[in-house]
């Protein structure tokens, strides 16, 4: 009797709608812990405080332990408010990403992350990127910039500030310029990727070859332009094999990355698609049961459609 009193006790917890979504490990942070990252985020580019706030309460709740945010979206206070009001997890389970612009000078890059900080209104972070090769005008577009920031992102390592430092939309010769000096290796590269995007600028084949993980933005094509029949939520292609799994054309579009994540040592990441809609949320994170056939896969891969924005590499 006692037994199965223990028994139950440890059951009912797994019998909720929380859904374990699985990790992959992209590096180690100061203490040499692995630092893993749910292959499941949830966006937030473009809310404000207040919309950042609701659509992060309804992805915490849906059991979503990542954010994605950034000094430049102006929204850490409302993601910082959802993390105290709505995330009912360990700090330790929760998977913080946040940015620093690009660009900066060393002390500008400390004095930002200073920022992120206070605005979250936490200790660490659990990756810390810078997020482009120069600031967005690129007035400030060099190699040594680029190192100084680095090594200042370095520093923000070696203090525990943040467990993992990368970068955002670096090209292969950029990528070039990190590897040159780093005494810690960049652990993600995030750049657009998607179905129809393909490999731009061989920046994926980059990233393989150094072991950077390779993390997806707009898995869904959120921002692009294109056709109504080339949508990754309700195009042609991703429609007509959504229907053979019974699930939804945003649900093939995110398990087309999240299952080369899963392959075995893969350098692939996952997903952090943006939603305030709690049915797209739940189905965003419902992509464990079910498996897209390799003649799928490979229909995905050769998609041309909607391509993604070219143009990082003409950043000097
Ligand atoms: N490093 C960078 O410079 C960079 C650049 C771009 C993006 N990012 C990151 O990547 C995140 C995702 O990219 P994104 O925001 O550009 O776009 P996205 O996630 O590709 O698409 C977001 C759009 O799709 C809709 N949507 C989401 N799930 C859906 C579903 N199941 N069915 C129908 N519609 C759905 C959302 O509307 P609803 O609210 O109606 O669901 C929203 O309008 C960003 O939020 C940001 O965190 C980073
Ligand atoms: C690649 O990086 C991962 C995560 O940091 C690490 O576990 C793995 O050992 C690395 N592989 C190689 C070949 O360096
Ligand atoms: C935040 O964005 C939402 C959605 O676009 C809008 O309705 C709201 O007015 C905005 N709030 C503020 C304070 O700007
Ligand atoms: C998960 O279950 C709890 C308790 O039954 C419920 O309050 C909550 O709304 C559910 N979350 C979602 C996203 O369905
Ligand atoms: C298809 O999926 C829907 C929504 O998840 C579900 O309600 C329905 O029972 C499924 N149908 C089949 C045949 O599995």
């Amino acid at each position: 009797m006692k037994y199965l009193v223990a028994f139950m006790a440890l059951v009912i917890p797994v019998s909720s709608n929380y859904t374990e979504i699985p990790r992959i490990t992209i590096g180690y942070d100061v203490h040499g812990h692995a630092v893993k990252m749910p292959l499941v985020g949830a966006g937030t580019w473009q809310y404000n405080d207040t919309t950042a706030y609701d659509s992060l309460c309804k992805a915490f709740r849906a059991g979503l332990t990542f954010v994605d945010t950034a000094y430049g979206y102006g929204n850490q206070v409302g993601v910082s408010r959802a993390i105290h009001d709505c995330y009912t997890g360990h700090r330790s389970d929760l998977f913080v990403l946040t940015k620093v612009p690009g660009g900066l000078t060393f002390d500008e890059v400390r004095a930002a992350h200073h920022h992120n900080l206070f605005q979250l209104n936490i200790e660490y972070v659990d990756h810390l990127m810078t997020h482009f090769p120069a600031d967005w005008e690129a007035t400030k577009a060099s190699k040594e910039r680029r190192q100084e920031e680095w090594r200042a992102l370095e520093e923000i390592y070696y203090t525990g500030k943040a467990r993992s430092i990368g970068i955002s939309h670096y090209c292969p010769q950029h990528i070039d310029d990190i590897l040159e000096i780093a005494t810690v290796m960049p652990s993600i590269n995030q750049v657009e990727y998607h179905v129809g995007s393909g490999d731009v600028d061989g920046v994926m084949e980059k990233c393989r070859a150094n072991n950077i993980t390779f993390m997806s933005f707009s898995p869904l094509c959120g921002p692009c332009q294109y056709e109504p029949e080339d949508s990754l939520i309700t195009g042609k292609l991703v429609s007509e094999i959504a229907q053979r799994y019974n699930v939804t054309g945003a649900q093939v579009s995110l398990r087309f990355i999240v299952q080369q994540a899963l392959q075995e040592g893969s350098f692939i990441g996952g997903v952090i698609p943006k939603s305030n809609n709690i049915d797209h949320i739940l189905s965003n994170m419902d992509l464990f049961s079910f498996e897209l056939s390799e003649e799928d896969m490979d229909l995905l891969r050769q998609a041309k459609k909607p391509s993604a924005e070219a143009g990082d590499c003409d950043v000097p």
